[in-house]
C-alpha cells in the first residue's frame, strides 16, 4: 500500500467553466428541469417515488456487485419480511435508506450533515459503525489486484475533510459553481475521502440525489444515475482516477453531467409511460369493469408490480373474499397476469414490469420477442435495437399487434387517451 492520496480543497483551483462544460451544463440542466416540471405535474407521486428507488436499489447495488433479477425483487416485495435471498435483502434496506435520507433532508430544510451520512451508512449495511478509524482501507482493481486508490489512513483525517466537506456541501454562498457542477466535485470528494469501511459508493450515490434536491433542482427524489454508471462502469472508474493521477477535472464533470442528462431523460420516459399506462387502464377499467374501478384500486396496481390478496385488502380496505374476486376478474380480463408460487397466487402488473424491463436493459425477454411499447407522448422504442424513435418514423403496427396479450394495439390507441 502507498501513501494515501493528495486530495483536493473544494472547490478545486482551476477554472471548471470552461466552454464544453458549460455547453454539457445548458444540457443537462434542461433535462433536468423538464424531468422536474412534468414529474410535479403528476397525480400519485408516492407511485413514482416508490417504483423508481426499487429500480435504483437494484442497480447501485448492482455497481457493487450486489446482484438481483427484477422477478427476484418483484417477488421479494410480495413478502418483503421472508426474503431468504442475501441481495434481496441488501437491496431492500438500500431502499429504505433512500427513503431515510430523503425524509431526513426534509425535516432539516435541505441540510445534508454528516451525522446524515453515518445514520444512511448504518442503515445501509445494518452495522453500528461510523467514519474509519482504524488504517488499512485501500480501493484494488478487483481483477488485477492493483491498488487504484489510497484514502486517508487516519481517523483524524477523515473527520477532518469531511467536515470540510460538510461545509462545501451545505454553505451555498461560499462557491458560486452552479449546482451540477458542484454535485460532480462533491462525489468525487466524498468517494476519494472514501469515509466508510464499506457502503461508500452507494451512499455516495444517494448524497448525490439529496444534494440535487438540496439545490432544488428536484423536488422529489426520482433522478438516479446508478444506470447509466453500469452502463459506463469503466469510465466511471477510469475517470475517478483521472482526477487524482492527472487532475482531469473537466472530463469528470462532463461525465457527471451527461449522467444527469440522459438519466434525466430516461426518467421522464418512464414518468410518461406510467401516466400513460395508468390513463389507459383507467379507461379500460371504467369501459369493461365500472362496478370495480376505484382510483384506489389503480394505484394500488401501480404502486405494487407484484401484487397479491392481502395488498388489495389493505390498500382498498375491502375484505379479502372481495380482493381475491377483484384480482381474479381482473386476470380473466387481462388487466394482470395471474401466477402461482408454492400454495400462493400473486398476480403481475404485466404491462408496468416490462417498463422496467426495458429501462433497467436486464430484458431478457426483449432479446428473444420483438416488441414495441409506446407512450403517451408517441415515442415508441424498438427493443431489438433497444432505441427509441418517433412515432412517425416507424412502420404502423399491425391492427392485430398484441405483445403481451395485453397491450397497446396501436398508436392511435394511445393518442387518442393522451
Ligand atoms: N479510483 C477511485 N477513486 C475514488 N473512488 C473510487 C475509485 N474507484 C472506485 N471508487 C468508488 O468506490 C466505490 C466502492 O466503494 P465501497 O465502499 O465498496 O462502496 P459499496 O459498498 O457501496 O460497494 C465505487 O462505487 C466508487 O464510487
Ligand atoms: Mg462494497
Amino acid at each position: 500500500m502507498g501513501p494515501p492520496a493528495q486530495l483536493p480543497d473544494l472547490p478545486p483551483a482551476i477554472d471548471l467553466e470552461t466552454p464544453r462544460v458549460l455547453k454539457a451544463l445548458a444540457a443537462a440542466s434542461r433535462s433536468l428541469a423538464e424531468l422536474k416540471g412534468r414529474a410535479a405535474a403528476i397525480p400519485n407521486q408516492g407511485i413514482l417515488i416508490d417504483t423508481l428507488a426499487l429500480q435504483e436499489a437494484k442497480a447501485s447495488s448492482e455497481i457493487e456487485n450486489i446482484v438481483t433479477t427484477q422477478d427476484e425483487l418483484f417477488r421479494a416485495s410480495l413478502y418483503p419480511e421472508t426474503s431468504y435471498v442475501p441481495a434481496v435483502r441488501e437491496v431492500a434496506r438500500y431502499r429504505k435508506t433512500l427513503r431515510l435520507g430523503y425524509e431526513r433532508l426534509q425535516k432539516t430544510q435541505g441540510l445534508i450533515t454528516n451525522n446524515l451520512l453515518i445514520d444512511l451508512c448504518r442503515r445501509l449495511l445494518a452495522r453500528g459503525d461510523g467514519f474509519r478509524t482504524i488504517p488499512g482501507t485501500v480501493l484494488m482493481n478487483e481483477a488485477t489486484g492493483e491498488t487504484v486508490h489510497v484514502p486517508p489512513q487516519d481517523g483524524n483525517e477523515v473527520i477532518a475533510r469531511m467536515t470540510a466537506l460538510e461545509r462545501f456541501i451545505n454553505e451555498d454562498e461560499s462557491c458560486r459553481l452552479d449546482p451540477l457542477i458542484k454535485m460532480a466535485l462533491i462525489h468525487y470528494q466524498f468517494e476519494s475521502i472514501h469515509p466508510f469501511h464499506d457502503g461508500n459508493g452507494r451512499v455516495g450515490r444517494i448524497l448525490n440525489l439529496l444534494y440535487l434536491t438540496r439545490a432544488g433542482l428536484l423536488d422529489i427524489p426520482i433522478l438516479y444515475h446508478s444506470r447509466y454508471i453500469i452502463r459506463t462502469r469503466a469510465d466511471y472508474y477510469r475517470l475517478l482516477r483521472a482526477v487524482r493521477d492527472h487532475g482531469a477535472w473537466e472530463d469528470w464533470v462532463l461525465y457527471m453531467l451527461e449522467a444527469v442528462t440522459e438519466t434525466a431523460a430516461a426518467t421522464l420516459r418512464i414518468v410518461e409511460e406510467m401516466r400513460g399506462q395508468m390513463a389507459y387502464m383507467k379507461q379500460r377499467l371504467r369501459d369493461e369493469l365500472p362496478k370495480l374501478y376505484s382510483q384506489d384500486l389503480l394505484n394500488s396496481l401501480f404502486l405494487h408490480p407484484y401484487t397479491r390478496i392481502d395488498f388489495i385488502k389493505r390498500d382498498l380496505k375491502v375484505t379479502r373474499p372481495t380482493a381475491a374476486k377483484y384480482l381474479n376478474t381482473l386476470a380473466e380480463h387481462g388487466f394482470v397476469e395471474k401466477r402461482r408460487a408454492g400454495r400462493n397466487n400473486y398476480y403481475v402488473n404485466v404491462e408496468l414490469v416490462k417498463l422496467f424491463l426495458i429501462e433497467s436493459g436486464d430484458d431478457q425477454w426483449a432479446l428473444t420477442r420483438p416488441f414495441c411499447i409506446t407512450t403517451s407522448r408517441h415515442w415508441r422504442r424498438c427493443c431489438v435495437s433497444s432505441r427509441w424513435k418517433a412515432c412517425g418514423s416507424m412502420p404502423p403496427l399491425p391492427k392485430t399487434w398484441r405483445p403481451w396479450g395485453l397491450g397497446i394495439e396501436s398508436c392511435e390507441d394511445r393518442r387518442s387517451l393522451s
